[in-house]
């Protein structure tokens, strides 16, 4: 099942998302929630940490697992996820630090599995927040000839760099390579999606994505299989819809 959310402006596409986590650890304290970096959800992560600054959520219980991190930054490099989520969110929230998680940028090939053992281990995802690429990627799961289950070191294309340059000083040079990433699977196994996207660049392939074949070439297109995905989206986003 497939359900639209529509924001009016950033503030509210915030506090709808932010509201949709919080009830989901309402919920169940427990909850196991995968977590996406980008722009898109910053503004989601930022009413969170008023949610819980006001004591309407309670994160102690709660676990993150992230969706993916880049080959060769280190989690103190200010552009890794790691950075990224402790910046965002995890430094200003209650969640304890040994319950979150994000892929070992430095993971071999080999070493992967043991981040999808680590999701089992936790019970699978409860609700996993998606951003999409221009290109239609989810996570860092580029398009390509066939979708990859489990977690795994991928090849950036030169488009999603090209997008992440304005972090790296503009300088494609700059953006790291390779990352590791969860895999479809991983994804789908989720028990709940939120896909994220905002802004008028995105409007064509979030529609091709939820309408078009399901194809390894739009990696987001899986999510027409998923039984519980609420797409939270502005305007601009949605404008072909
Ligand atoms: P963005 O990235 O939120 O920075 O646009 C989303 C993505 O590439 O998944």
């Amino acid at each position: 099942m497939l359900q639209i959310l529509r924001a009016k402006d950033q503030t509210q596409f915030g506090q709808l998302g932010a509201r949709l986590i919080a009830d989901q650890i309402k919920a169940k304290a427990q909850s196991v929630l995968g977590l996406a970096t980008g722009s898109t959800p910053i503004p989601l992560y930022r009413e969170l940490v008023n949610l819980y600054r006001s004591g309407e959520v309670d994160f102690s219980q709660a676990h993150s697992v992230n969706l993916d991190e880049y080959v060769g930054l280190s989690p103190e490099h200010e552009q890794s996820y790691r950075y990224f989520m402790q910046t965002h969110l995890f430094d200003h929230i209650n969640i304890r630090p040994e319950r979150t998680h994000v892929p070992a940028g430095d993971c071999a090939a080999q070493d992967c599995g043991q981040y999808d053992q680590l999701i089992r281990d936790l019970g699978g995802i409860d609700m996993q927040v998606l951003g999409i690429g221009l290109n239609g990627h989810i996570g860092f799961n580029e398009p390509d000839d066939r979708f990859i289950p489990y977690t795994h070191r991928v090849t950036l294309t030169e488009s999603t760099r090209r997008a992440n340059a304005r972090f790296f000083e503009d300088k494609i040079d700059l953006v790291p390579t390779a990352a590791v990433s969860m895999g479809i699977c991983s994804i789908m196994h989720a028990r709940r999606i939120l896909l994220l996207c905002t802004g008028e660049a995105k409007a064509r392939i979030l529609y091709d994505a939820l309408n078009g074949d399901i194809t390894p070439r739009i990696p987001a297109s899986i999510l027409q299989a998923h039984r519980d995905v609420t797409v939270l989206a502005d305007e601009a986003a949605l404008s072909l819809f």
